[in-house]
């Protein structure tokens, strides 16, 4: 696909604000003040979707609401990463038929990946008939349209088409308050590790212009946000469809040229394509946090081969020792899958001593989970859940003893935090982060929060560290 084909014109975007208009004009007309709740499943990526469409909502006419009952919309915005995430919709789902009974015309909106796989748009079709609107990622700047299509014809309406996706500028946006906030770089992927659904439901890479993100990043600095990350499948091949040989590292120092105080985050990254020359420029940048999510899914390379990751666990560690060479204070974090289909115990424990050898801050560990339609559902997959299971505890266990250890490192020490909200915990008032994103619970009055603060750290466990200000 060329740019042209990719980038949504500004006039197709435009048009969607058309369809708002109907949309509130419809309401004022009924003299309705209507309510919306949204509820989002999953990764950032799906978080910063949510915020989206809360922008569109609000453009609306909506004002959004947390009570799924009385409203007069509710949206699931769906996971599909794993089965766990998608029976939670379901189980949602089940229990909108009693709000849709007492008020037959509140609107039930289902969008995200869930929504694209058509196993599941199949069942909603047939099992899920109070649900009036399906949409995928692929369609979701087209929102208010399908939206007033719902309204006016009072159908029901189902975007799910197979899509390789485009990039909407220009979208609505209800952003957190606070500090942080989520900008998306990219969108898709291209990869296909064989257990994962995302590039069956969230279409090809493709890359938002350098312009449109340091816009977007600009602006969030100048509103005050101080802890920005930037998000895309695997931001390592940011640009490799643009054509132009802009690559991730210049859009991170271009990115770093922006006056004021913040820190910029990014994830995730894909190990076959983080680079010496990512590294170097992270740690060059001084606004690039020294902390890196670097999923490496297997610590054994038959078992990497199988999961079509296209790096080994040599190639892995030699990139960490890299990046620990030019950054020795990096925190490091990763995800990691148990389980997957023909591994023996012997490989698992690859994959452990991979933990033990590298000792990450923090890991994010999944049990394999099958997903219709991926390579790697299909293929045998004899060990029982049980043995899974005490492979995955004894992981646990190891991460655990790490993270604790690490931790307790800090104890005594003096470190830099943003204070990013109110916690509760009654003697530790305060949430914070330091550089690398590990928790500094704080004391302290919550006039705080937003600032930066130098702090003495006083205590720590496997999960946080507590502290209180110099
Ligand atoms: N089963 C278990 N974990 C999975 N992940 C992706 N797909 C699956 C699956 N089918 C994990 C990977 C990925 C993270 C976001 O979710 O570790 O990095
Ligand atoms: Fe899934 Fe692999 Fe793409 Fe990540 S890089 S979204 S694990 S296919």
């Amino acid at each position: 696909m060329n740019r042209e084909e990719i980038i949504i014109p500004e006039t197709a975007v435009v048009r969607q604000r058309d369809f708002q208009k109907k949309i509130r004009d419809m309401f004022a007309a009924r003299k309705a003040h209507p309510t919306a709740c949204v509820e989002t499943f999953g990764c950032q990526q799906n978080v910063a979707d949510g915020q989206r469409l809360m922008g569109m909502l609000e453009a609306m006419g909506f004002t959004l609401s947390e009570d799924a009952g009385e409203a007069d919309l509710v949206l699931l915005n769906t996971c599909a990463i794993r089965e766990h995430a998608e029976q939670r919709v379901f189980g949602n789902l089940g229990i909108l038929t009693h709000s849709k009974k007492e008020n037959p015309e509140q609107m039930i909106v289902l969008c995200g990946c869930m929504a694209q796989e058509e196993r599941v748009s199949k069942r909603i079709r047939e099992s899920y008939r109070h649900v009036d609107l399906v949409f995928g990622p692929q369609a979701l700047w087209r929102f208010p349209e399908l939206l007033w299509q719902a309204y006016e014809t009072k159908e029901r309406v189902f975007s799910v088409a197979d899509e390789p996706g485009g990039i909407a500028e220009g979208l609505p946006v209800v952003r957190e308050r606070g500090v942080k906030a989520w900008v998306s770089i990219m969108y898709g992927c291209n990869n296909f590790c064989s257990y994962c659904i995302v590039p069956y439901v969230r279409g090809r890479e493709r890359s938002r212009s350098p312009e449109a993100v340091l816009a977007e990043v600009r602006e969030l600095v100048e509103a005050g946000y101080k802890d920005i990350t930037l998000l895309g499948q695997n931001v390592n091949s940011y640009g490799n469809d643009l054509e132009t040989g802009y690559r991730f590292p210049d859009l991170l120092e271009d990115i770093d040229k922006i006056p004021g105080d913040y820190w910029i985050r990014f994830m995730s990254s894909h190990p076959k394509d983080a680079s010496p020359r990512l590294f170097d420029t992270m740690a060059k940048c001084g606004h690039v946090a020294r902390q890196l999510h670097l999923p490496f899914q297997s610590g054994n390379n038959r078992v990497l081969g199988e999961m079509n990751r296209r790096y080994t666990r040599e190639k892995y560690l030699e990139l960490i020792r890299y990046a620990r060479s030019v950054m020795p204070e990096l925190v490091l974090t990763s995800d990691v899958i148990i389980g997957f289909p023909g591994e023996t115990e012997t490989e698992a424990m690859d994959t452990i001593s991979l933990v033990e050898e590298v000792g990450f801050d923090a890991l994010f560990t999944f049990i394999y989970s099958p997903r219709p339609g991926t390579k790697a559902a299909a293929m045998p997959d004899p060990v029982p859940r049980a043995e899974k299971q005490k492979w995955f505890d004894k992981l646990l266990d190891v991460q655990n003893r790490q993270s604790a250890g690490i931790h307790a490192g800090y104890v005594g020490k003096m470190l830099r935090v943003l204070v990013d909200g109110e916690s509760d915990d009654g003697d530790f008032p305060l949430s914070s982060r330091t550089e690398g994103n590990r928790l500094v619970r704080l004391k302290g009055g919550k006039e705080l929060v937003g600032q930066f603060l130098d702090v003495h750290v006083t205590g720590s466990n496997t999960w946080a560290l507590y502290g209180e200000p110099v």
